[in-house]
């Protein structure tokens, strides 16, 4: 049995104005008419032996993740709601717990709400090559072969290729990634032990992983068994298990809603798995995956997923444009009329407009700072 543990914690303030904190990125239509946590919670469609998802988000948003989890026609086994965010460790290890309290011991597939992928199909590939894989006790890492030096990805050295079995044919994984051709699906048929897991590095490290050419981005989501990866928390990070287990032992269920007690929850100390797990353990594996991935951080990856016109402008709702080039221009209630416009952002909101040049999309967020600062 495959779980799909979604978390849908973030705030993805980048996105501002249309992300807000009562509003995140996930629960908003932004690269499509589904929002990106419905489908996330469609995407795995097909794969053998999955079961309803559990939802880890904040204690705010639950009418609307559940609202938006019934619309997609996919209820799940549980909401789990925090009551603060102590980052995706806590989050996942609530996850794990609940999906053990039957005494049963699923795969976990951890899926971020926040990400697009253009081929579903290669993801649902990956996840059924690692899902022997994982039985066996690995912590499967989808490895994205990296376009620059960003700083704000995990980084993954591939070692050595290790044998697996896909579907039911045991195959042996070959060094290298397969792909195939754009017409086609791209899969993988490999699976490497990670020599190396670095998570968030400096400019200058990311510089020279790239140029390298050994390492893939953490694509942030993970496939392990429940119980295995609770086994890791324990070794590496005994606290965060501990209060994990008290919130979730104290918490009051109500209907699909389980609302963590906010006292032990809030005595967990914050961390990533990234940084409390996956850095630390010797039993991660990553599998390769071509899947048109993007985590959807900023506008100007929006602009870049974005269906462009001849001009090289994403267009979306009511938008005019006169000699204008490689924009992207969002209007929710009024018309925009861009003339002469560049390589810029415009997104417009009940109550806020932002134009920002393409290339500064990043600083969006000491906006979003300056805005907490001053209520
Ligand atoms: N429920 C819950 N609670 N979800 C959370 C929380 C939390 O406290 N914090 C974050 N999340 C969710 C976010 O909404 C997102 O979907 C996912 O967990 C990952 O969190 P991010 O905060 O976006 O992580 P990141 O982007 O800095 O880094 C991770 O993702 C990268 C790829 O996008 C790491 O896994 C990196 O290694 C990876 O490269
Ligand atoms: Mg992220």
């Amino acid at each position: 049995m495959i779980v799909p543990v979604i978390l849908s914690g973030g705030a993805g303030t980048r996105l501002w104005p249309l992300s807000r904190e009562l509003y995140p990125k996930q629960l908003l239509p932004l690269a499509g008419e589904r929002t990106m946590l419905q489908d996330t919670a469609l995407r795995l469609e097909g794969v053998a032996q999955l079961s309803a998802p559990l939802v880890v988000c904040n204690e705010a948003h639950r009418f609307m993740v559940a609202e938006q989890m019934r619309q997609a026609q996919r209820t799940p086994a549980a909401i789990i709601l925090e009551p603060l965010g102590r980052n995706t460790a806590p989050a996942v290890a609530v996850a794990a717990l609940q999906a053990m309290a039957d005494g049963e011991d699923p795969l976990l597939l951890v899926l971020p709400a926040d990400h697009v992928i253009e081929r579903p199909e290669a993801l649902r590939a990956a996840v059924e090559m690692g899902a022997p894989l994982a039985q066996e006790g690995r912590l499967i890492t989808f490895g994205i072969v990296p376009t620059a030096p960003e700083t704000g990805y995990g980084y993954i050295r591939a070692g050595q290729p290790l044998e697996c079995s896909r579907q039911s044919s045991v195959v042996r994984c070959q060094l290298g990634i397969s792909e195939a051709t754009d017409n086609g699906p791209r899969t993988t048929d490999a699976a490497f032990a990670v020599a190396q897991f670095v998570e968030k590095p400096d400019l200058a490290t990311a510089r020279a992983y790239l140029a390298s050419g050994e390492y893939f981005w953490n694509s942030g989501m993970f496939l392990f068994k429940a119980s295995r990866f609770l086994e890791e928390l324990e070794r590496l990070a005994p606290e965060i298990l501990r209060w994990c287990r008290a919130a979730l032992d104290e918490a009051e269920r109500d209907l699909d809603f389980i609302r963590l007690n906010a006292d032990a929850f809030a005595a967990c100390p914050g961390n990533s798995i990234d940084y409390a797990v996956m850095e630390k353990t010797d039993a991660a594996v990553v599998i390769p995956l071509a899947a048109g991935w993007n985590d959807v951080g900023s506008w100007s990856a929006l602009w870049e997923i974005g269906a462009r016109d001849a001009d090289g402008n994403v267009r979306r709702g009511d938008v005019l444009v006169s000699d204008s080039r490689n924009c992207y221009l969002h209007a929710e209630r009024r018309l925009i009329a861009a003339v002469g416009l560049e390589d810029m952002i415009v997104v417009e909101t009940a109550d806020a407009v932002l134009v920002a040049r393409r290339d500064r999309v990043q600083e969006v967020k000491d906006i979003v700072a300056q805005l907490k600062a001053q209520d």
